[in-house]
């Protein structure tokens, strides 16, 4: 028989975690709501957005689903997984009051600060003049934070204090992020290397995902504007298992209790974006939800089946739960339409899916959909996500690319880097 699974959301993080609940033994079948042409080649796809909490619940229950996984923070923050609950549906993914550790970056603040856990020192403002004297008085570079979702451009690294003095005015006064920007977190700016720390909750236990770096710069060299992410790989040499554990110490378990205490249980994914200082690891922001691309470069590292774990964390029990990781090294290379994080268009036949495939590669869709004569084409501005194992970064990387130059469609491009920084 077999369990009946839904995934929600339809992008390369969907399609991997797909992917990863069809490869465990406990699963019968994996529907993804709404999908995409990739997912649609090997799943089940169900046409309702992720938004549509209420038809999302109505039609999980009509099929009988055994568990749910939501894979982005709108439908979180929409309040899917309390519905979810409502209707006596299993979920995992955080109810919308503890998906606010991501929704609100003065909440996600004010819960590390109450619970001692390492981040930049900062100031919340709803006034832009005290703002301005803040930052006048703490002087650049300083970083301004949009309180609210702002589809991940919410946040201002300031070079100089006229920058942050723009932050401000165009986040608070001009609202380029509208509501997002009715408040703002200033705060001191931070030098490190990055790493993402992905665990998997049950609100009062954690399993710490192995880490992964994410690679946000459009291109190579980590030049020019953040994206969603153009590529990730794992292990990362910069954190190694003490550190690792030293992060599910001083920063998730901390956290998961702070949160108890103010009565709401954290089951979900816990992402913590780690910036390592020289004062060491200290947390830039919370996601609750998986990483995407990072999970592309985790999951197919995991040995132990993702749905049992995922149901010990719905379940409450993983603290008897063990995750064995392989010691391969994964690497995710993302490929874009031209233009991306900018303007692009849309519609490029994709030609080589399958002789990147053949070339030993994973390759998971972002934002594809089915065109004419059965073709596959472009649909968003990250389009895809090739994905390799090997025993180590470097093979990984090989595979990875070779599958890459299989693929073609107009305007591609993608990061010839993903994963350097791990070789050395
Ligand atoms: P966030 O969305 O908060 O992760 O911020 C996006 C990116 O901005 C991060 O990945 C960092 O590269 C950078 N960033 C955020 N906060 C800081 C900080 N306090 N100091 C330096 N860089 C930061
Ligand atoms: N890759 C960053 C994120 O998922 O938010």
């Amino acid at each position: 028989m077999g369990l009946k699974v839904l995934v929600v959301g339809g992008g390369g993080r969907e399609h991997v975690l797909c992917w990863a609940l069809a490869g465990s033994p406990e699963v019968g079948r994996v529907f993804c709501a709404p999908g995409n042409a990739g997912i649609a080649r090997e799943f089940e796809c169900v046409d309702i957005s992720v938004g549509d909490v209420d038809r999302l619940a109505a039609w999980a229950v009509q099929q009988g689903v055994d568990f749910t996984v939501v894979g982005p923070e709108a439908p979180l923050m929409a309040g899917l997984a309390d519905r979810f609950a409502a209707a006596g549906l299993r979920v995992f993914g955080p109810t919308r009051a503890a998906a606010m550790i991501e929704g609100s970056k003065a909440f996600a603040k004010d819960v590390m600060s109450a619970s001692g856990v390492p981040t930049a020192k900062y100031e919340l403002f709803d006034d832009p003049a005290r703002a301005r004297a803040y930052i006048s008085s703490r002087g650049a570079p300083i970083v301004v934070k949009a309180d609210g979702l702002a589809a991940g451009k919410g946040v201002c690294v300031c070079v100089t204090v006229s920058e942050a003095m723009t932050a401000v005015e165009d986040i608070m006064e001009r609202r380029v992020f509208g509501d997002a920007g009715l408040r703002v977190v200033v705060e001191d700016y931070l030098e490190g290397p990055e790493a993402s720390v992905m665990a998997i909750a049950d609100g009062e236990t954690a399993i710490l995902m192995q880490p992964v770096q994410d690679h946000k710069r459009v291109f190579d060299g980590d030049q020019g504007p953040n994206t969603g992410g153009m590529g990730a790989y794992s292990p990362v040499p910069v954190v190694p298992a003490p550190l690792l554990d030293e992060i599910g110490r001083t920063v998730i378990t901390p956290v998961l209790r702070e949160l108890l205490k103010r009565g709401i249980r954290y089951t979900g994914v816990l992402y913590a974006g780690m910036m390592l200082t020289p004062r060491g690891p200290m947390v830039l922001e919370f996601n609750a939800r998986f990483g995407d691309p990072e999970t592309q470069a985790a999951l197919p590292r995991m040995k132990t089946s993702l749905a049992r774990v995922l149901m010990g964390a719905i379940e409450g029990r993983l603290s008897r739960e063990r995750v064995e990781w392989s010691s391969d090294a994964a690497v995710c290379v993302v490929m874009a339409s031209g233009g991306y994080p900018g303007k692009y268009e849309t519609g490029k036949v994709i030609h080589g899916l399958d002789r990147a495939t053949a070339a030993g590669a994973l390759v998971f869709h972002a934002g594809t959909s089915s065109g004419p004569g059965g073709s596959i084409v472009t649909s968003g501005g990250r389009v895809l996500g090739v994905t390799a194992v090997g025993k180590t970064l470097a093979a990984a990387r090989g595979v990875a690319y070779n599958a890459v130059r299989e693929i073609r469609f107009d305007g591609a491009q993608y990061r010839s880097d993903i994963g350097l920084r791990g070789i050395g």
